[in-house]
C-alpha cells in the first residue's frame, strides 16, 4: 500500500466511524463532480472540523472565500443558529450555481448567500455595506491572493474572530524558494501573520485523502 493509500484509508476509517459524511454532503459532492467541478473540496473530516470550530466560536456570522460546490459551506452552515448568516464568495458562475442548489437541498438557502465575482471585487462591496463583523472567516480560494484575503479578513473581523486559511503547505511546495505564485502567496501570508500584532496564529500540516497539506488558524486578539 502506498503512503497516499494509507492516508486515504485512515481518513475513510475516521469518516465512517465518526459519521463526518452523510447523504446531504455526499449528494453535494456527487452533484459537484457530475457538473464537472474540480474535486478540491475539503475532506469530510476537515469539513466537520470547520463546523466544530464555528460551534466553539459560537459563530453567528461566517464569511467564506472560495465556495466551489458549497461542500465546506454546508459544514459551516450547520454551525449557525437559525438567525445566523453565511456569505460565501465564488469567482466562477457555474460553481456558484451548483453551490446554490447544493446549499438549498441542505436546507440553508435562507441563511447562506453566494456572491459571484472575483473576491477582490466582492470584498470591498461587502465592506461598504457595513454589516456587523464576521465571527469566523474561512479562506479557501486562489492562493496568490491570500495576502489580500488576510487583509480583508482583518478589516471584516472583530476581536475574537477566528480566521482559517486552508492549503498552507501545498505538498511542501511552500518551502521551495523557486515555487510559483501560489506558494509565494502562502509564504507572504504566513510572514504577514508572523508580524501582525492583531492576531495570535499557528499553522498545522495534515495528511489524508487530500494528500499533504495544512491550514493556519489566526485568532484576532487586538
Ligand atoms: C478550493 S476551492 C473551494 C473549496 C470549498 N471551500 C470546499 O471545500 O468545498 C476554491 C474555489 O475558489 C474559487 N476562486 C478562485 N479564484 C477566486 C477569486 N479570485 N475569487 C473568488 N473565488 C475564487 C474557485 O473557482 C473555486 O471554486
Amino acid at each position: 500500500m502506498s503512503q497516499q493509500q494509507q492516508w486515504t484509508a485512515m481518513d475513510r476509517y475516521f469518516t465512517d466511524l465518526l459519521g463526518t459524511d452523510d447523504k446531504v454532503l455526499e449528494a453535494a459532492r456527487r452533484d459537484s463532480d457530475a457538473s464537472g467541478l474540480p474535486p478540491i473540496a475539503v475532506a469530510p473530516n476537515q469539513g466537520r472540523l470547520l463546523q466544530l470550530l464555528a460551534q466553539v466560536r459560537g459563530a453567528r456570522r461566517i464569511l467564506e472565500i472560495g465556495t466551489l460546490g458549497g461542500y465546506s459551506t454546508i459544514h459551516l452552515a450547520r454551525a449557525l443558529p437559525a438567525d445566523g448568516r453565511l456569505v460565501t464568495l465564488e469567482y466562477a458562475p457555474r460553481h456558484a450555481e451548483v453551490a446554490r442548489a447544493n446549499i438549498a437541498r441542505a436546507g440553508f438557502a435562507d441563511r447562506v448567500e453566494v456572491r459571484v465575482g472575483a473576491a477582490l471585487d466582492t470584498l470591498p462591496v461587502l465592506a461598504a455595506e457595513g454589516g456587523d463583523p464576521y465571527d469566523m472567516i474561512f479562506v479557501d480560494a486562489d492562493k496568490d491572493n491570500y495576502p489580500h484575503y488576510l487583509e480583508w479578513s482583518l478589516r471584516l473581523a472583530r476581536i475574537g474572530t477566528l480566521i482559517i486559511l486552508d492549503n498552507v503547505v501545498l505538498g511542501g511546495e511552500v518551502l521551495d524558494p523557486a515555487a510559483g505564485p501560489r506558494a509565494q502567496g502562502i509564504r507572504s501570508t504566513m510572514e504577514m501573520l508572523a508580524r501582525e500584532p492583531r492576531v495570535s496564529a499557528t499553522a498545522l500540516q495534515t495528511v489524508g485523502d487530500k494528500g499533504w497539506d495544512g491550514f493556519a488558524l489566526a485568532l484576532v486578539i487586538g
